[in-house]
């Protein structure tokens, strides 16, 4: 496991008050200096990922199993800190990762840097809520600029829509088959497109399903225009191929309920056996005449089936699937276009979906799969990915989910910026000059959050080998008013560390993704610096006073 030993960079005060607790305390000016220190290792650990020329991670997380990735999102999950401060910068890349889910990289990155350059202005005995104002007011600024600059985009367009998902892809490992996952990625979110109230409404956690079988090529992953389901029919004899079925979900179990509590039946005679029997059977017989009363196909349901209801419904010629997940479920019915029911005996025909074109059970590998495909209006799919290891297709996985993000980002807010560290500069030129207007003392915190968005482009062109210095020098004349009209978009191309004009290179990034970016950044370093105590009062655990400290702590 990746564990950042930050014991060396400050001291704490110990706390006599406490009892058998080792409580500590930093208070001040050290509490914030360590908040500064921890938030900039946080941010060091990351910073080689960021990038088309991005280095990979391997974590070994405390369950022994390994992960391979870049995704700032899922290092930092894995990533084991004792410092308090440490640990909300890492909350923050979950923050981005939940509300836009790409840019987790750069938001932890962008609060290190926030962090770090307020130190000097700490030393020099400002006061912290002097700088926190200043970052605001520059946030302001800078969300209103980078609106400013966003270019429209219409979600027909589909040269720039793929070309948005291509450069979020190409950072990733898989960007080598960024054709691919970008396909995919616009068709699943295209077909879970939906409008509530005339409102679009892309839900793709909920209706799009990433399925993972190993094996096969990369290439033969696929958005399939249906559904599919890791089972098999109940009953061997069942039919495993059935054209345009009529498919009926239950979610309730097709056997005799068992009473919940504790049930006492007295059995005296034989034929009070017989009639117990006889009672279950009409039950179950009776429910599923209710089913067999709607002719379906294809039966599904969430809980178990009996013997009994099996026979019935496979001598009818239905083909059953059981114990399916909840979540499975409303998937299928979305795509057939059925309605689940509860209760057999409230069955209408609109619940029947019809929608499918094929359902079909395959084997791949040792395992049988139901396919249920070729939908009419499939409004949920499964993505199926193909691809020679398990580490791999869970990183395939990440990148396409965060694709997906980004797709669903992009066509429910249709405006882009341009990536490659452009918007950072043009932003941050924008405020340097803005700042010279200021004539108080925040003249410098506000720039100083200049020079901290500026660390996009720096790391681009570290992380491919640049000369920075010299790079980054070019890259700001551009922006200083060198390069007019178009000075917006010039950023860097992050595989060969030059500078150049974004429109040509082709980078560009949602604007949702680039101002959440900066308010989660400026928000958690403000939080941060605001903080002038620490107290951290966890008990140690009973005879585990093992040298470091310990021992030390009991005495009373
Ligand atoms: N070809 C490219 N040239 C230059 N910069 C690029 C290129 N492709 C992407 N970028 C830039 O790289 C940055 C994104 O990097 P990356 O995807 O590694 O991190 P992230 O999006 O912050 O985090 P994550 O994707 O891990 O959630 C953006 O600033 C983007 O503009
Ligand atoms: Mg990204």
């Amino acid at each position: 496991m990746l564990v950042l030993g930050l014991s060396g960079a400050y001291s704490f005060v110990h706390c006599p008050a406490a009892t058998d607790t080792n409580a500590k305390r930093e208070s001040g000016r050290r509490a914030q200096l360590t908040n500064i220190a921890a938030g900039k290792a946080v941010s060091d650990i990351i910073r080689t990922t960021l990038g088309p020329r991005a280095m990979l991670k391997m974590i070994l997380d405390a369950s022994g199993s390994l992960t391979l990735t870049n995704d700032g999102n899922a290092i930092l999950r894995e990533v084991d800190v004792s410092h308090p401060a440490a640990k909300s910068i890492i909350e923050l890349s979950r923050t981005q990762d939940e509300e836009v889910g790409d840019g987790t990289t750069t938001v932890a990155v962008m609060a290190g840097e926030l962090l770090s350059v307020a130190e000097p202005f700490l030393k020099a005995n400002m006061h912290p809520t002097v700088v926190v104002r200043a970052y605001f007011a520059a946030l302001d600024e800078a969300v209103q600029h980078a609106e400013k600059i966003a270019v429209a985009l219409n979600a027909d367009d589909t040269e720039k829509m793929e070309a948005i998902v291509a450069s979020c892809i190409g950072t990733k490992y898989m960007h080598r088959h960024s054709d691919m996952l970008v396909r995919i990625a616009l068709s699943a979110v295209k077909t879970v497109r939906d409008e509530v109230d005339g409102r679009i409404v892309i839900d793709t956690k909920t209706y799009v399903k990433v399925e993972k079988l190993p094996g096969g090529e990369l290439e033969d992953s696929r958005v399939l225009d249906g559904v599919m389901l890791a089972k098999d029919v109940t009953a061997a004899n069942m039919r495993r191929r059935i054209e345009k079925p009529r498919v009926l979900l239950v979610d309730c179990p097709l056997e005799y309920r068992k009473a919940e509590s504790a049930t006492n039946v007295e059995l005296t005679k034989d034929s009070d056996f017989r009639a117990l029997l006889a009672a279950e059977e009409d039950y179950v017989t009776r429910i599923v005449g209710d089913l067999l009363a709607h002719k379906p196909d294809l039966l599904i349901t969430e809980k178990g089936v009996s013997d009994l209801a099996l026979h019935l419904l496979a001598k009818a010629n239905v083909s059953v699937i059981r114990r399916v997940r909840k979540t499975d479920n409303n998937r299928v019915a979305r795509a057939v276009g059925a309605t689940i029911v509860s209760r057999t005996s409230e069955i209408v025909d609109a619940d029947v979906g019809t929608g499918a074109g094929l359902f079909e059970v395959t084997k791949i590998g040792d395992d049988y799969f139901t396919f249920i495909t070729g939908c009419d209006n499939p409004r949920a799919c499964t993505v199926l990915l193909r691809g020679g290891s398990k580490d791999v297709l869970n990183e395939v996985e990440r990148n396409l989910q965060d694709a997906l993000c980004v797709a669903r980002n992009i066509l429910l807010h249709p405006k882009m910026v341009p990536g490659g560290g452009a918007i950072e500069m043009a932003v941050a030129a924008h405020l340097t000059a803005k700042s010279k207007t200021l004539t108080d003392v925040s003249a410098a915190p506000y720039r100083a959050v200049a020079s901290a968005l500026e660390v996009v482009p720096r790391t681009l062109a570290e992380n491919c080998g640049a000369k920075v210095i010299r790079v980054l020098t070019a890259l700001r004349a551009k922006h200083a008013g060198g390069g007019g009209e178009d000075a917006v978009f010039w950023g860097i191309d992050g595989r060969s560390g030059v500078v150049v004009d974004m429109r040509t290179l082709g980078v560009w990034e949602p604007l949702i993704v680039k101002t959440q970016t900066m308010k989660t950044a400026v928000e958690a370093a403000a939080m941060l610096l605001r903080i002038d105590d620490i107290v951290s009062g966890l008990s140690k655990p009973k005879g585990s006073g093992d040298g470091v400290g310990g021992g030390g702590f009991e005495e009373d």
